[in-house]
């Protein structure tokens, strides 16, 4: 699959040299694009009126405009959550939001990528299914899992050995840093294929699923489109679908419900940032001739289907707000770090 660039935990975001700004200025509108709630209050108006209406009014970031009543600017506390309908129905809407504060403002914390990606992650050994082997980053460089192509990260399978039973070496790689907050993109040229593959671009807490689970960008086989999950304690479970952007956000105390389960997502805490690729398992099974044993059979058997299970990652950068520390540096290594 190739992939252009994924957004993560994201208001809504703008680039100005390495600042992330979390909203953007008065001038910048959205069509057919609402927020839903969060309604400071609603005021008639046309369109050319909102922005000033929202400077005006304390607490308002953002505003969204519908024919509601001859026209309405619905003053908005929050940039989020966006949605393509109109919640009143009225069919044409406009959103804008406004320049943000100091505080607002996310500045370039780190920035995972060639040449030094592999000694800021660690390598880790969850092996997902019984047919993922998670291997070690000595292993990984000796099976040739692991390496930079024209200053590009690079992460496969072993595609050149037959594995009788005892699974294809594959790569669960995490982030020495534990985060709690900020803004997270990625940028890549190649996300894994193949049948009974299992790729994910996750994090994830340490008690689990109570610390909370964030797949941003997980496929499965060939899968075309991406899945899009969270998942927590409480029997609370999320799931959107969106092949291309994931917009949420996950700042610790500021629980606002937007999804049902929006309040148990704050748990998600001292969170790593995961690569990995899984192999078959129950639910990639499903997607299999033959099941888990046909699945598993043919992974460790058939290393030619496997040439194109790889990353191929430019960058994963980590934007923090002032005053908001995001992350802080706590490796948890099965292997050595
Ligand atoms: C916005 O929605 C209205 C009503 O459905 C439609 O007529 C209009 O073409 C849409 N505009 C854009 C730019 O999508
Ligand atoms: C930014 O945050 C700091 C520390 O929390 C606070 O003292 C300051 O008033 C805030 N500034 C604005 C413009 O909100
Ligand atoms: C792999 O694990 C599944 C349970 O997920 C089990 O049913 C299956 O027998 C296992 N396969 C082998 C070869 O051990
Ligand atoms: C797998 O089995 C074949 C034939 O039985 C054998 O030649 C080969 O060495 C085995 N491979 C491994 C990795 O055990
Ligand atoms: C995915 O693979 C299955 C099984 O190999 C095949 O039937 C299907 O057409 C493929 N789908 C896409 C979108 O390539
Ligand atoms: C996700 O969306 C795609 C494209 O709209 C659709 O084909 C697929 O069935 C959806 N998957 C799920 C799990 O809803
Ligand atoms: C996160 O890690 C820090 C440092 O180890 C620890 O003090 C804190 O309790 C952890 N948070 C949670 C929710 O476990
Ligand atoms: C990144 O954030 C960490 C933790 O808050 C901080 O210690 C470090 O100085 C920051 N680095 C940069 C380059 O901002």
């Amino acid at each position: 699959m190739n992939c252009v660039k994924f957004l993560l935990f994201l208001e809504l975001v703008f680039y100005f040299n390495n600042k992330v700004f979390a909203q953007g200025s008065c001038l910048k509108t959205y069509t057919n694009i609402s927020i839903y709630g969060n309604d400071l209050n609603g005021v008639q108006g046309t369109i050319s009126q909102c922005c000033q209406l929202c400077q005006q009014k304390l607490g308002c970031r953002a505003y969204t405009w519908d024919s509601f009543n001859g026209g309405t600017c619905w003053l908005k506390s929050a940039t989020q959550p966006l949605s393509k309908v109109d919640p009143h129905g009225s069919g044409y809407s406009i959103t804008g939001i406004l320049s943000p504060s100091v505080n607002e403002t996310y500045t370039l914390n780190q920035t995972y990528a060639a040449p030094n990606f592999f000694d800021t992650w660690h390598f880790d050994g969850w092996g997902l299914t019984n047919v993922t082997r998670d291997v070690d980053k000595q292993t990984a460089q000796n099976l040739g899992m692991i390496g930079y192509q024209n200053g590009k990260v690079y992460i496969g399978l072993d595609h050149k050995n037959v594995y009788n039973t005892t699974g294809r070496p594959s790569i669960m790689l995490q982030t020495n840093y534990l985060y709690n907050s900020g803004l997270f993109v990625l940028s890549l040229d190649h996300m894994p294929t193949g049948p009974g593959t299992w790729p994910a671009f996750w994090t994830a807490g340490p008690n689990w699923p109570n610390h909370g689970e964030i797949d941003i960008l997980e496929g499965v086989s060939n899968m075309t489109s991406n899945l899009v999950t969270i998942h927590v304690g409480d029997n609370c479970y999320e799931k959107t679908n969106d092949s291309m952007f994931f917009t949420g956000i996950w700042n610790g105390d500021k629980s606002k419900p937007y999804f049902n389960c929006y309040q148990y997502a704050k748990k998600s805490s001292n969170q790593t940032i995961i690569f990995d690729i899984a192999l078959c398992g129950s639910w990639v099974s499903l997607f299999i001739p033959g099941g888990e044993a046909a699945c598993e059979e043919m992974v460790n058997k058939h290393p030619e289907l496997y040439t194109e299970a790889y990353w191929l990652i430019n960058y994963v950068k980590v934007f923090c707000k002032p005053n908001e520390p995001c992350g802080f540096y706590e490796p948890k290594c099965e292997f050595q770090c």
